[in-house]
């Protein structure tokens, strides 16, 4: 059956320019509403759909570009005194660099890549392996290496003032401060965006700490590849996120070589394992092992080989990420092609993942310690599904996605069908022209009232079906159709989320909240006042006591809320 989408994505990156004018002229329109300026705006939505359509590739091209591009990098160790002219005089010795940066991380690193893998291996040739004194070392060459040279060091002890790239988010109360003084809530969800989302240096430096790590698996198999899949690559990534990397041995050649039916052939003689799940853990213990002893940069090594899926987690100290290794796990890699293309199709998605995501970050629904709390992930999979359910449609159901496929996107993985459309050209989607500022205060409507003890969220299909087990979250984990993807969400926990968006979504309807506060010389003041005011602690009292709870004015809670803050703020606290 043919989709009733079409033809259309909406990406945002790069176009930060156009859509700040496109915000500027939706609020124009609102102001002065009428219906000739509400064709312009849903025109102008069409627009610049069709114009980001253009420029959007699939995820495993994206992917072999970065992974080319981190080959091709050494990450180096400097001291703060780096003359950055002198330092790259110097490295230029080995060959044209294409691309180079600098960011701090328990001291001073530089990210350089070279135009060509020789200059990689002109570098390694000619630096030395350390002698220490009092110590010994493992004389396991990697592409991180320390700047030694004292000559390209100013004198003086001065910092050389080199540009740093940022690589973690900005605090929550600067950034309240910062989308405060934004003009629509509109403006603030894409503010907010700006400054959570991953940069170009940052998803390099990812790049490359995989391919740090494929150094190490390539000992033992040559062939294989390391990936990042997850927040790293799927587009709703937010500086400081963890980097999940995916080990793939299925490029392995000869895996699906057939014997000859006669004459002589060769086979490997191998190890044999009682299932695949074994294989994977035998394989992840000796990387673990490995990374541990021999990785450099790599601390705080745990094999955690017990898991519903097993993995070895570490933090790479030289980028600060958290990471975690698995293998084997081809069903995550198509998850997160599934939320890059979804994110890829229409940019209100992450503009609305970003909020969402962050307003659960402050209110305690996520965490980064494992739990009964919702998952980042979980959470993705809800902002979606409200998508689907709106009047048009925002994104397809992922059955509609399915539909489209062409032969080259089949994929059967454990006896699951993880197919859908790559080729976002393919996709053509629904003349829904909802403001972020709708979809935000909508979002907390939906879940404020949804069923949940007795309907699970299902974007396949797009439609709420009624639960096939009794956990107090039920989301359908997409590719895996008899999991429930929340199953770790626990009756408080999924009351705490319900009560946080029953009060989202009456403060977002609130005029106060909704209006940017100015000051008496007109100017906008850092008062906290739309997506902002939601990333204030809110008062819950749980859903019982909330129906008899009289409520203040929401300007009074906030400005008390604003006091405490500044209180929490003040040096002297
Ligand atoms: P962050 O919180 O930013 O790290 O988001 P994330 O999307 O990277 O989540 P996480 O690190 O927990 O998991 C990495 C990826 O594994 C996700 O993007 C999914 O593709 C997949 N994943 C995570 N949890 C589940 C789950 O419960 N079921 C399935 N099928 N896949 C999962
Ligand atoms: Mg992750």
């Amino acid at each position: 059956m043919a989709s009733p989408f079409a033809v259309c994505k909406f990406h945002m990156r790069g176009k930060v320019a156009a859509v700040h004018s496109f915000h500027k002229l939706q609020a124009f329109f609102r102001r002065g509403i009428g219906s000739d300026a509400v064709a312009v705006h849903a025109e102008t939505v069409r627009k610049l759909q069709c114009d980001e359509q253009n420029g959007h590739r699939a995820l495993h091209i994206l992917q072999e570009e970065r992974r080319k591009q981190a080959q091709r990098s050494v990450l180096i160790s400097c001291q703060v005194t780096t003359n950055e002219k002198k330092f790259l005089k110097y490295l230029s010795q080995h060959g044209d660099i294409n691309k180079f940066f600098f960011y701090e991380s328990y001291g001073l690193y530089a990210v350089v890549e070279f135009s060509s893998s020789e200059s990689v291996a002109s570098l390694l040739e000619s630096s030395v392996i350390p002698s220490v004194s009092h110590e010994c070392v493992v004389p396991f060459k990697s592409r991180l290496l320390w700047l030694r040279n004292h000559s390209l060091v100013d004198s003086g002890g001065q910092t050389s003032g080199l540009v740093c790239q940022a690589q973690t988010t900005t605090p929550i109360n600067e950034l309240i401060h910062r989308i405060s003084t934004q003009e629509s809530i509109e403006q603030q969800m894409m503010s907010l965006t700006e400054a959570s989302q991953l940069t170009e240096e940052n998803s390099r430096l990812r790049f490359l700490v995989c391919s740090l790590l494929e150094d190490i698996a390539t000992a033992y198999f040559p062939e294989c590849t390391i990936t990042p899949f997850g927040s790293s690559v799927n587009g709703f990534g937010k500086l400081g996120c963890d980097l999940d990397m995916f080990l793939n041995l299925d490029n392995i050649k000869g895996r699906n070589m057939r014997l000859p039916k006669s004459g002589l052939s060769l086979e490997y003689q191998m190890k044999r394992a009682n299932s695949e799940r074994a294989v994977t853990q035998s394989i992840l213990s000796v990387i673990g092992e490995c990374v541990d002893q021999f990785g450099p940069g790599c601390v705080g090594v745990q094999k955690i080989l017990n898991a519903r899926c097993p993995l070895v987690r570490f933090s790479h100290q030289p980028s600060g990420f958290q990471c975690d290794l698995t293998a084997n796990n081809r069903v995550a890699m198509k998850s997160t092609e599934l939320l890059y293309l979804y994110g890829g199709l229409d940019a209100r998605v992450r503009h609305l993942v970003f909020s969402v995501r962050c307003w659960a970050r402050v209110h305690g629904i996520t965490s980064s310690i494992p739990g009964a709390w919702i998952t980042n992930f979980s959470l993705t999979m809800m902002v979606l599904f409200f998508l689907q359910r709106r009047n048009p449609p925002i994104i397809p159901t992922l059955d509609q996605l399915q539909q489209l496929a062409g032969p080259a996107d089949k994929s059967i993985i454990d006896g699951n069908d993880c197919t859908f459309v790559s080729d976002f050209a393919k996709v053509q989607l629904q003349s829904n022209t909802e403001t972020l500022e709708q979809l935000l205060s909508a979002f907390f409507e939906f879940y404020a009232t949804f069923n949940f003890s007795r309907l699970s969220i299902n974007i396949r299909k797009g439609k709420e079906q009624n639960k096939p087990e009794m956990s107090p979250l039920h989301i359908l984990n997409p590719f895996e159709t008899s999991l429930n993807i929340s199953k770790n969400v626990n009756v408080t926990q999924l009351d705490r989320f319900v009560a946080l968006c029953q009060e989202s979504s009456w403060l977002s309807q609130q005029s106060r909240t909704l209006n940017p506060k100015k000051s008496t010389s007109g100017k906008n003041t850092a008062m906290p006042w739309g997506l902002a005011a939601l990333l204030l602690p809110l008062q819950v009292d749980g859903i019982k006591g909330r129906k008899k709870k009289t409520r203040e004015l929401a300007s009074e809670r906030i400005k008390s809320l604003l006091v405490s803050l500044k209180k929490k703020d003040s040096p002297t606290s």
